[in-house]
This record gives structure tokens, C-alpha cells and sequence, in this order.
């Protein structure tokens, strides 16, 4: 697979979870509802207790700012966005906080296709993206580029946030039944996700899983 795996210009950017919404946010138009600029509280204090280890891959990793968190650590750390300005953002970002992390153009629903695995991969806010339809495709990306016994950390919208801005909202259940085959669910339990919008925080769920 080619550093950009042909999604590097915008009308090649795939289809589903509205990356061109995402790629219009980080090329600049304002108002972008999950743009924190720093990492999520509930990750780093994941991090603090060494629930990320070896080589790291955050998926769908926007503008890095949770990938370099895991850098500045001294984590291995890969982060891959569909959205090249995405990857641009966070280039930046590493360069200017003298971080070592490598940021790369993908589309998480042909990482199968890739030739590398990881000992944990990250997800915030990519899994609510995703239309029930390409949630398998998602699922087993996550699989192909785990090692067995490698951990995968979720955080994505609850059904219990109130209203409407923002993602599609994802029930228990849903993570239970999307992962009940080839993985472990070690925890699953509510959070606060970090977003930019008021009251600052949104109903989340937080998972941690095993691959077997
Ligand atoms: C809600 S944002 C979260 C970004 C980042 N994880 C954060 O916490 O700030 C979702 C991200 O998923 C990316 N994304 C959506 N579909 C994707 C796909 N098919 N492949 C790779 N990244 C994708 C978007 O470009 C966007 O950066």
C-alpha cells in the first residue's frame, strides 16, 4: 500500500462515515464539534495506569493531539486519518513539540490490506462515524492489525447523551455484539468524551478489549 492509498486528493476521500466534512474542518472552516486541541482526560489517565503498550496506532487520529500524548510517553506511536489535512495538522503539531510519531493517510476500512500490527490501537470518535454497513469492514481492519493478545481502547458517543449535535449515538449492546467474536471485552463502561461544544463533555462509552 502507497503512503496515501490513493485517498491523498479530495475526491478520492472514501465514502460513509463523512470524512469530507471531517477534511473541510481540519483544511480550515471553523465550528469543528470534537477539535479539543489536546488529548482526551479519560486517555491520558488510561496512560498514567500503562493501559497502552508497545506499538500504538490511533485510528481516525484527526489532528494527533492523542497519538502524541502517547509519544511524548515514549510509545511507538502511528496515527492514521483518511482526511490529508488531518494528517497535515498533526504533522505540524509533532513538529513543533519536537515528538517523534508517524502520521499516515488511510482509509480504516481497508486496513486489512496493510502489512502491520500493533500491540494497542486507539479510537476516539471514528466508530460512531461508521453506517451500520461498514462496521464489519471496521471490525475486522481493527483485527487484521492487532496482535493476539493486543488491546484495542474505544471511546465513543452514548445513547444516553441527550439531543442531537453531534454523531450517531451507539448502544452497549452494539459494542458487545460488533465485538463479540475474536475479542474480549475487558471493560465497557460510561465517560465523559472531552468535546468543543457546551456543556464541554458528551455521554460516552469507554472500552477496553483483548484480541484473542
Ligand atoms: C470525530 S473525529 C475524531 C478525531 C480524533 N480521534 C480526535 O479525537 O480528535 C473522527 C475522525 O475519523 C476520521 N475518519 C472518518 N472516516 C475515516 C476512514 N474511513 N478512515 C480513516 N479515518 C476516518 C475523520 O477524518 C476524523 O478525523
Amino acid at each position: 500500500m502507497s503512503e496515501t492509498q490513493g485517498v491523498g486528493t479530495h475526491h478520492d476521500l472514501p465514502r460513509g462515515s463523512g470524512v469530507e466534512i471531517f477534511e473541510e474542518h481540519y483544511a480550515g472552516k471553523p465550528g469543528a464539534g470534537w477539535e479539543i486541541d489536546r488529548p482526551q482526560r479519560a486517555l491520558v489517565e488510561l496512560a498514567r495506569r500503562g493501559v497502552f503498550r508497545g506499538r500504538v496506532l490511533d485510528i481516525g487520529c484527526g489532528s494527533g493531539d492523542n497519538a502524541l500524548m502517547l509519544a511524548e510517553r515514549g510509545l511507538e506511536t502511528t496515527g492514521v486519518d483518511a482526511a490529508p489535512s488531518g494528517i497535515e495538522l498533526a504533522r505540524e503539531k509533532a513538529a513543533r513539540r519536537g515528538l517523534e510519531a508517524r502520521f499516515l493517510v488511510r482509509d480504516v476500512l481497508r486496513l486489512k490490506e496493510w502489512g502491520e500490527r500493533f500491540d494497542t490501537v486507539l479510537d476516539v470518535g471514528l466508530f460512531h462515524c461508521f453506517p451500520d454497513e461498514d462496521r464489519p469492514a471496521l471490525v475486522e481492519g481493527v483485527s487484521a492489525v492487532t496482535v493476539p493478545g493486543g488491546r484495542y481502547v474505544l471511546m465513543c458517543f452514548s445513547d444516553r447523551q441527550p439531543g442531537t449535535r453531534g454523531p450517531r449515538r451507539v448502544s452497549e449492546q452494539e459494542i458487545r455484539t460488533a465485538f463479540a467474536r475474536g475479542w474480549r471485552i475487558e471493560v465497557l463502561r460510561p465517560v465523559e468524551l472531552e468535546v468543543a461544544f457546551e456543556p464541554g463533555v458528551a455521554r460516552a462509552w469507554l472500552a477496553v478489549m483483548t484480541r484473542r
